[in-house]
């Protein structure tokens, strides 16, 4: 039975890694920057050296593919793929894990001279972690990036989109021609760790994904007044910071409550202003941050979080102003995707189950242009986001095993 080389991919993760490596592990390498673009051009040559065709489109996604000339409605591709930016201080497997197993794959497929009716490609896509703005290469791909904000695009350190992008050779504005024609793609499958405890702790090798979360963030700004901190009494203090505090521990609250038992929230961005400790701040800034699968439920967790925030600034005599940043709208997983998944798994002798994604991926924005789906495989401790992130080099051969066979099947 055809099957991918594991110590080539193990050896290509190991490669990727290094760009943007930290000293004590892990990775640091978001979109655009220099070990990104490093990286970009790293793998170009991989692709080229597996005997694949390359390319780069306006978004600075990049392409490796069997035989297609580009994407086109009279030859439909089969698309896999995921990214190579990172969170800061994240691990070596998210995303880098999808594109280096998807090259393998097509690969392994080429030197077997398997044959396929579709193309395959692999694609590395821009920015899915969202540093200038979530999911930002697979939005222009699939058509709904909203050009007329690309401008304002920045991410919290205030780095503009459009400066980072200049910097690495593109031109932001162009985004849009990205945009692949319809009916160009016939299928997407996107293989991932679950950055998640349950399939470690149930024992079971891959996860069918059947849908994926939607995200909501929004800024949310306290204005008190600056003062004194050794003077003013204590009773007279419009304290900005305390204000956002207290919104942040009562939104959690409200989440869990009311939430429907999946939502999940955070506020990982915080600001103080002036930020000195001799001064009562003036202002406190966060960026919250919410999830779940059900789009309504969000919308009224949304509405419910407006008003606290408006209850605890009244309380606390200081303004308040919230402005939505974006929302990502959960996806349902193809039910063929899913079937693919699990008859491959039948093929190779693993069990599996269908499961929800808790995180975002570029897949959501897939599902909305074609049949899209997931394969899921356990992570260590289910720790992802830091630099311990870790799965199983045995468990990641059989995730690319699973891939291999899932596409082979949507391409016959
Ligand atoms: C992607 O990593 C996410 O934040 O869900
Ligand atoms: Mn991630
Ligand atoms: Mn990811």
């Amino acid at each position: 039975m055809i099957a991918i080389d594991p110590a080539r991919l193990r050896s290509r993760v190991e490669t990727l890694a290094r760009f943007g490596g930290l000293p004590g592990g892990g990775v640091t390498r978001p979109c655009w920057s220099p070990p990104y673009e490093e990286a970009r051009a790293w793998l170009l040559g991989e692709i080229r050296a597996a005997g694949l065709e390359a390319w780069v489109d306006p978004a600075g996604n990049v392409f490796g593919a069997t035989g297609m000339g580009g994407f086109g409605a009279e030859r439909p591709a089969v698309l896999t793929g995921s990214h190579i930016d990172t969170v800061p201080e994240g691990g070596i497997l998210d995303g880098a894990l999808g594109v280096l197993a998807g090259l393998e794959v097509l690969q392994t497929i080429r030197e077997a001279k398997t044959a396929h009716r579709l193309p395959l490609a692999v694609a590395a896509w821009s920015d899915e972690e969202g540093r200038y703005g979530s999911l930002f290469g697979s939005r222009a791909f699939c058509g709904t990036l909203d050009l007329l904000r690309v401008e304002e695009m920045a991410a919290v350190d205030g780095e503009r989109l459009v400066d980072a992008m200049a910097r690495a050779g593109f031109d932001a504005r162009r985004s849009g021609e990205a945009k692949a024609p319809a009916g160009a793609v016939a299928a997407y499958v996107e293989l991932h760790i679950e950055q998640g405890p349950r399939l470690e702790e149930a024992g079971i090798p891959i996860g069918v994904v059947d849908s994926i979360v939607g995200v909501r963030r929004s800024r949310v700004v306290f204005t008190g007044q600056a003062d004194h901190a050794g003077t003013t009494p204590m009773e007279r203090r419009r304290d900005g910071f305390l204000a956002a505090a207290d919104y942040a521990l009562k939104a959690r609250d409200l989440v869990v409550k009311h939430g429907g038992g999946r939502s999940v929230t955070n506020f990982g961005v915080v600001h103080v202003h002036p930020g000195v400790s001799n001064i009562v701040p003036a202002r406190g800034e966060l960026v919250h941050e919410m999830r779940g699968p059900d789009a309504k439920t969000l919308e009224a967790l949304a509405r419910r979080c407006a008003s606290l925030a408006s209850r605890v600034a009244r309380r606390r005599g200081v303004g308040v102003e919230l402005r939505p940043m974006s929302a990502t709208a959960p996806a349902l997983c193809a039910e063929r995707v899913q079937a693919a998944i699990e008859g491959a798994c039948a093929t190779l002798g693993l069990g599996s189950t269908r499961l929800y994604s808790a995180a975002g991926h570029d897949a959501q924005n897939l599902a909305a242009i074609t049949d899209a789906g997931m394969i899921f495989i356990p992570s260590k401790g289910g720790r992802s986001h830091r630099v311990d992130e870790m799965s199983d080099w045995d468990a990641i051969a059989r995730g690319a095993n699973v891939l291999l066979h899932a596409l082979l099947a949507l391409a016959a």
